[in-house]
């Protein structure tokens, strides 16, 4: 009976120490401010507001806010543009953020076509 409880003990404990570390890794994606991420890397070139800022227009880069083209584009294309960039044109982020920061900016780039 006592050795029992003492199980009981442990394995709460042990399960308590699982959760703990699932939720402590699944919040560090929530943490993820993907707003935060446009602005601190986007920003200068497709402006606050998803419309080019004179710098990324000078580049040829498209303004977020054009329904047409939010229709026509994918979301892995979008992905796949911000891994890659394009050369002369726009640095690759692939190296510079995690796949999960990538993640995060496509509905921050669709969203500007919503307003
Ligand atoms: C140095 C300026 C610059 C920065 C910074 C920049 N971009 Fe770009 N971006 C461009 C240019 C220029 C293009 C057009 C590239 C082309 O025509 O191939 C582009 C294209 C894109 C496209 C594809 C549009 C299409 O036509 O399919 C997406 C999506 C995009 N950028 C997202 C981002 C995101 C998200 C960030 C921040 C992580 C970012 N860009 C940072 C200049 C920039």
């Amino acid at each position: 009976m006592y050795k029992a409880g003492i199980f009981a003990v442990t394995s709460f404990a042990v399960v308590a120490g699982m959760a703990t570390f699932f939720i402590g890794t699944s919040a560090s994606k929530a943490d993820i401010d993907a707003n935060k991420l446009y602005m601190t890397h986007c920003k200068t070139c497709h402006g606050e507001d998803g419309k080019t800022t004179e710098l990324g227009a000078g580049l040829g880069a498209r303004d977020f806010t054009d329904t047409a083209w939010q229709a026509k584009v994918t979301d892995e294309k979008i992905l796949k543009q911000i891994n890659d960039g394009t050369p002369e044109k726009m640095m690759p982020f692939k190296e510079k953020l995690s796949q999960d920061e990538v993640k995060a900016l496509v509905p921050v780039v669709r969203g500007f076509g919503k307003k």
